[in-house]
């Protein structure tokens, strides 16, 4: 059932658990992520970027999650969201073609100008019932090469900018940074989980974290004690994707050129890495 993502993240912040968002690109991975929502009796986010709209049609790959999404499980509530819209033209075409939740992803900008055309997306969207995610700070993409140098602190969100932000610019929910960052990396900061809770404490709103794929339970239940409800995980889906595929290939011929044999593989590859993400992150059975 197509549900807004606001009432998906409000109810996890509640519940004190949180809802995974989970990026996809194709059929296969579409499908096994609304398999696992099923399966699990877990609410979820389905996602795509602007790369991905580029490269499936954005209208394609929107028809695609929201006929599996009525079709293979309807009791089981579904957002479908734009992940990192980084222009108002590209939220507009969004929402033209039906999308309900759009991230606005300023993070790279100055705080004024952030400010400001979040706000400027958010009066467009809310006119039509969509809802808008913010980001303050900056969730890095990052080689591990890199991970050596980094200056965390400049990619932190500030607690005190947060309230102002969020107060501003009427965001239904903010992407922080606190040490997090996209991609998996052998190095990373502990998150400033002080950090979180002072902006949990500043801001009444639900929060998302970018770059989840690699966080394990530990974390996960510190981050969610703070007042994150929804973690993002795209990588770790790939990986699994591919993985499987390139095993399937290099196997020993007996799946064939079956494409269908191929990718079913690679797509209940995803699946066990959705379930397994669900779980640590305590969205099972919520259904
Ligand atoms: O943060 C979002 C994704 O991991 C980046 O994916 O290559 O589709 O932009 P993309
Ligand atoms: P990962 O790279 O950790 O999967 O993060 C995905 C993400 O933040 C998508 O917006
Ligand atoms: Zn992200």
């Amino acid at each position: 059932m197509i549900t807004s993502v606001k009432e998906i993240l409000t109810k996890a912040k509640e519940g004190s658990y949180a809802v995974g968002a989970f990026n996809t690109v194709n059929l296969e991975t579409t499908r096994a992520i609304v398999a696992a929502a099923k399966e699990m009796r877990s609410p979820v986010i389905i996602q795509v970027t602007e790369k991905t709209m580029e490269y499936a049609g954005g209208r394609g790959i929107f028809h695609l999650i929201k006929n599996d999404a009525e079709f293979y499980a309807a009791e089981i509530p579904i957002g479908i969201h734009l992940d990192h819209g980084k222009s108002l033209e590209i939220i507009q075409r969004a929402v033209a073609i039906g999308f309900t939740s759009v991230m606005y992803d300023g993070s790279r900008k100055v705080f004024a100008d952030n400010l400001e055309i979040t706000k400027k997306v958010v009066e467009f969207c809310h006119e039509s019932g969509v809802d808008v995610q913010g980001e303050l700070g900056s969730v890095p993409y990052l080689g591990e090469a890199q991970m050596g140098d980094i200056d965390w602190d400049k990619y932190m969100t500030d607690p005190v900018q947060a309230k102002v932000f969020v107060e501003e610019t009427g965001i239904d929910a903010l992407a922080v940074a606190i040490g997090n960052a996209h991609g998996f990396l052998k190095e990373r900061a502990q998150p400033d989980f002080d950090r979180m809770a002072m902006i949990n404490k500043n801001c009444a709103l639900p929060f998302v974290l970018h770059g989840a794929s690699d966080w394990e339970n530990g974390k996960v239940v510190e981050a969610i004690k703070n007042g994150v409800s929804c973690f993002n995980v795209d990588t770790a889906i790939r990986i699994a994707f591919v993985n499987n595929l390139i095993n399937s290939v290099s196997g020993q011929g007996e799946l064939g050129f079956d494409l269908r044999k191929l990718l079913g593989g690679a797509q209940d590859a995803v699946k066990e890495t959705v379930k397994y993400k669900m779980k640590i992150f305590g969205s099972d059975g919520k259904v």
